[in-house]
């Protein structure tokens, strides 16, 4: 979600006003994912780069997920949005954890979209992560690292519940990953978009995905015409 501060630049604004104008994009998105029946969805929301922004910007960007979660819950629930949350909970400030569980305790039983959020997530972290895990389990006999395949490692990341990553979509014109779903990333499209984040929605969801199925996917393989 990509190009909040640009947005409000351009009508000479502050940043934070991006960001306000980002989570009605994020609202948006979700209720098109759900009218298109897109299964899983994936955003996100605030890296563990992040942190480094002025004290003022990042304590915005936890209140919007206050705000999100405050607001929208109670749709969600009803929507049948299951949400998950990815990334590094330690050391968040209890309010925020406390925040994070309730979304994903009042939407468990949903089945409809599953929503998962990125938050303080950054995939190299996510990736040390899973080593460690992988390292304790052969420190307790769990496992030898005969064991440790590309599958024993997948199952210890964030997005062990998550389906392989059909589709990235990156907005605001920038042509990198910043450390999202690196390991994920191996086989997914990749679409890059102009649009600004605050600008999301149906429209740049749709024009994404149509990019996306004339893309063809060999997995290392050969085309599907030879
Ligand atoms: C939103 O856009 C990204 C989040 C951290 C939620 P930016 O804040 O990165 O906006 P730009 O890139 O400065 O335009
Ligand atoms: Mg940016």
């Amino acid at each position: 979600m990509d190009g909040n501060g640009r947005w409000a630049k351009a009508r000479g604004k502050p940043r934070t006003f991006g960001h306000s104008a980002g989570v009605e994009a994020l609202r948006r998105t979700v209720e098109a994912a759900g009218d298109i029946k897109l299964p899983y969805l994936t955003v996100f929301g605030f890296s563990t780069e992040n942190w480094g922004r002025p004290k003022e910007e990042v304590a915005a960007l936890l209140e919007l997920l206050r705000l999100y979660v405050g607001r929208d819950l109670h749709r969600l629930v009803r929507d049948g949005v299951k949400v998950r949350v990815i990334g590094e909970r330690e050391g968040l400030e209890p309010d925020i954890r406390a925040i994070i569980e309730r979304a994903e305790d009042q939407t468990a039983a949903n089945a409809t979209l599953n929503l998962t959020i990125a938050f303080n997530y950054g995939a190299q972290d996510e990736i040390v992560r899973a080593v460690r895990r992988i390292a304790d389990d052969i420190a307790a006999g769990r496992l030898t690292p005969d064991d440790v395949c590309a599958d024993t490692f997948a199952q210890r990341l964030d997005t062990a519940c998550l389906p392989p990553l059909d589709l990235l979509i990156r907005t605001s014109g920038e042509r990198r990953l910043s450390n999202f779903m690196l390991w994920q990333a191996a086989y997914a499209e990749l679409v890059f978009l102009e649009d600004l984040w605050p600008d999301f929605g149906r429209e740049p969801l749709e024009r994404a995905i149509n990019e996306f199925r004339r893309r063809d996917r060999r997995y290392g393989g050969v085309g599907r015409d030879e």
